[in-house]
């Protein structure tokens, strides 16, 4: 039985005093309506937030960041490395979201380079999946994900693989509005699981596949409720705390 994780994934939004205010409520959501046993929740503010959201939650809830560099250390201005990420105190960190592979460059081989270095670095890496609508509309969504997964594991042992999470965001629901139906993200899900499956029967069983995009209070529980579904990477929701929390409370 995997743990259902939810994750709030904040982008380019926030604002020390309102960070003080939304994780307070998301705390006070957490005590009065969340079964932690039944459901991890982490928040992945932008990395100049980490530290504060990272003591504003008292350890009460995982904090992450929204990328990295693939490089340790050296003349990469502007750049975190995953080193710098554990300092602040995260325990996990996006990568290969479909903004940072189509605004930011991150193509399948820095993903993969991205990948390895939060493993070095005992971060859970986040892996991001997503297909655009004319990939979806030409009947490629499979081949898309299974591919953009593989490319990321490859150089990759089977002890490494067992400590990603994957998040599965198709990219024409990612802030549109426009959810996935459960039964689109659970044959992707189910696809996905079925490639990890090829690698070794273990990981399959206990790899975290999250759905992310439009996932709100009214569809998540259908959503969770699919098989291989295990939770929600959030983006718009997760700065309401009460969405949110009901969320959590939907995969809880
Ligand atoms: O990483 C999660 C994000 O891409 C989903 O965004 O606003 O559609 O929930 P949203």
């Amino acid at each position: 039985m995997r743990k259902a994780l939810v994750a709030g994934n904040w982008k380019m939004n926030g604002r020390a005093d309102a960070n003080g205010e939304l994780v307070a409520q998301v705390l006070a959501g957490l005590d009065a309506q969340i079964d932690t046993d039944s459901v991890d929740v982490m928040v992945f503010p932008p990395s100049i937030y980490i530290s504060q959201v990272v003591s504003l939650s008292g350890g009460r809830l995982g904090v992450g960041a929204q990328n990295l560099c693939e490089f340790a250390e050296g003349a990469f201005t502007g750049e975190l490395s995953a080193g710098m990420l554990v300092d602040a105190g995260c325990s996990a960190v996006l990568i290969g979201h479909s903004e940072r592979r189509s605004l930011f460059g991150d193509t399948d081989t820095r993903v993969a380079a991205k990948v390895e270095a939060a493993l070095a670095a005992d971060l859970i890496p986040v892996l991001c999946l997503g297909e655009s609508l004319e990939q979806r509309d030409s009947g490629e969504a499979l081949n898309v994900v299974a591919e953009q997964l593989r490319l990321a594991t490859e150089n990759l042992t089977v002890e490494q693989i067992a400590r990603v999470v994957f998040a599965y965001e198709p990219v024409w629901a990612i802030g549109t509005g426009r959810t996935a139906t459960p039964e689109q993200a659970q044959e992707v899900h189910a696809h996905l699981r079925g490639q990890l499956q090829q690698i070794d029967s273990d990981i399959a069983a206990k790899a975290r596949i999250l759905y992310g995009g439009s996932c709100n209070p009214a569809n998540a529980a259908e959503l969770f409720a699919q098989a291989d579904i295990d939770g929600g990477l959030i983006g718009g929701a997760s700065l309401k705390a009460n969405d949110f929390v009901a969320i959590c409370q939907a995969a809880g």
